[in-house]
């Protein structure tokens, strides 16, 4: 099968999809697939004439954010008639829409930390949760634009900020204790990893630097609280439609306040389009159940629609 692998693309996670594309464009290769790469970037007529010219059977997409993870590349392959890898329009749409997902993972009964979108001005007026919240675009990844609000932090919290990320604001309960995260393969939760960052939170540094976060597969919880993970991760990729390979990330409150109750676990987001670099937690959790990374992008190009 001839592959493309579309890489790079318009957003601010643009790096994090190069390092992901090097890595599956390689390994397709390594499968045995015809492999083209395709770094999106420029004119959107000019990407079109260079993707139709290598003629995939199949459209591998390891873009990350915006216009590659949100639904418009997969519109635009739809229309061209190429299979792709990873979630189709809607699942791909409503995930990066942080404060839509929201909505529809509370209407499926799935916890999420308490949160809600502001203007920038509406917060300015005054703390809308009481601290610590954490601020974040509605529709980035990586945790670029993420900021964690505490007590004792200056009373306007966009002071010392850069915001390029518009007029909205997801704002959102902090939930103290542990980052979990689970990849989901097909119909299948993959594992629970735990993430423990040397400093700080899983910020962009955090999850791309080596070293900094020690990852820990499978993650050293209380049973009930890894089958929960599993089971929400699912219910998460199932209530979105998702198709796939996608990712979702968890907070849990192990506090003794908490009791160590499962209660205590959030759904932060799923992602539609999770990272595939060599820091990246699915191809992690993919060896932990003894698929080879080749394995893993063979399975997501076999497992391709449109
Ligand atoms: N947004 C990054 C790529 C991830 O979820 O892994
Ligand atoms: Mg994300």
């Amino acid at each position: 099968k001839r592959v493309s692998v579309l890489m790079g693309g318009y957003s601010k996670e643009r790096e994090v999809s190069l390092a992901s594309g090097a890595n599956c464009a390689a390994a397709l290769k390594e499968a045995g697939y015809q492999v083209e790469t395709l770094d999106v970037q420029g004119d959107i007529r000019g990407v079109i004439d260079r993707l139709l010219a290598q003629k995939p059977d199949v459209v591998f997409n390891a873009l990350h954010g915006r216009f590659g993870e949100d639904g418009n590349f997969q519109g635009l392959l739809n229309l061209l008639k190429l299979p792709y890898t990873h979630s189709g329009v809607m699942a791909s749409a409503m995930a990066m829409d942080k404060p839509v997902a929201k909505r529809i993972f509370a209407a499926n009964g799935i916890r999420c930390p308490e949160g809600i979108q502001l203007t920038k001005e509406q917060i300015l007026k005054g703390d809308p949760l009481p601290r610590p919240y954490v601020v974040k675009p509605s529709n980035e990844g990586s945790s670029v634009g993420v900021y964690i609000i505490r007590q004792g932090d200056n009373a306007n919290p966009f002071s010392g900020i850069d915001w390029p990320f518009g007029d909205h604001v997801l704002c959102e309960r902090y939930i103290p204790g542990r980052e979990l995260t689970v990849g989901v393969m097909g119909d299948k939760p993959m594992a629970v990893t735990e993430l423990k960052p040397k400093s700080g939170f899983y910020d962009y540094t955090n999850k791309y630097t080596d070293g900094m976060t020690e990852h820990l597969c499978p993650a050293p919880l209380p049973k009930h609280v890894y089958d929960e993970a599993m089971r929400m991760a699912l219910g998460a990729y199932r209530a979105l439609g998702c198709r796939g390979v996608a990712r979702a990330d968890f907070r849990w409150d192990d506090s003794k306040a908490n009791g160590h109750a499962v209660d205590g676990l959030y759904l932060l987001e799923i992602n539609t389009q999770p990272g595939m670099t060599a820091l990246s937690l699915v191809p992690e959790q993919a060896r932990h159940l003894g698929i080879s990374y080749p394995e893993l992008v063979s399975w997501m190009v076999e497992h391709a629609a449109w």
